[in-house]
């Protein structure tokens, strides 16, 4: 017999604009690299790769919707989180090198109220000094380092149980 979680599950796979929940997705300057620059540090798998698995089964197996974005431009970065209040329920964002000196990001962030959750591919700590600093992290909920791209599923994982244990769900 069949739960209203399974009817729910059901209809959100036929129709993804049934979900209610969305999460946005956010990659800063040099992410659209991935695959080849400095493989030994952030893999061979490209941002498509890693964008396509978060938007089709990630985001099936959770029940949300997953909208992926990257820039380079700190500003429009900034523009993306500060419009995203009203469309989203959470941020995973990977600041790259703004991570280490964007007050304006960790603003933006810090300004939607949106749950966020902060990804890094690599493990900041165990690189250089300069990496270990993070303006973005304060104003997560939680900073997720040096697993690779399985970071960003995790970091969905997360928020997508914090959202729906908020919510009452
Ligand atoms: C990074 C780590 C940053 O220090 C660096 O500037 C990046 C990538 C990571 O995913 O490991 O661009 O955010």
């Amino acid at each position: 017999m069949l739960t209203e979680v399974d009817v729910r599950l059901m209809c959100q796979a036929v129709n993804p604009g049934n979900r209610s929940m969305k999460i946005l997705v956010l990659n800063g300057p040099n992410l659209q690299l991935l695959g080849t620059r400095e493989p030994g540090i952030y893999g061979r798998e490209t941002l498509a790769d890693i964008e396509s698995r978060l938007r089709g089964p990630v985001a099936d197996g959770l029940g949300v919707r997953v909208e992926c974005r990257q820039s380079n431009h700190e500003g429009e970065l900034v523009d993306w989180i500060g419009s995203s209040g009203g469309e989203f329920d959470g941020l995973v964002i990977n600041p790259g090198a703004y991570t280490h000196t964007s007050v304006a990001v960790r603003d933006a962030i810090s300004a939607t109220g949106l749950p966020a959750i902060e990804v890094h591919l690599s493990n900041i700590h165990q690189r250089e000094e300069f990496r270990h600093h993070s303006y973005t992290a304060p104003v997560c909920l939680g900073q997720i380092c040096g697993l690779g791209p399985l970071g960003y599923e995790l970091a969905l994982q997360a928020l997508v149980r914090y959202v729906h244990t908020r919510n009452g769900k």
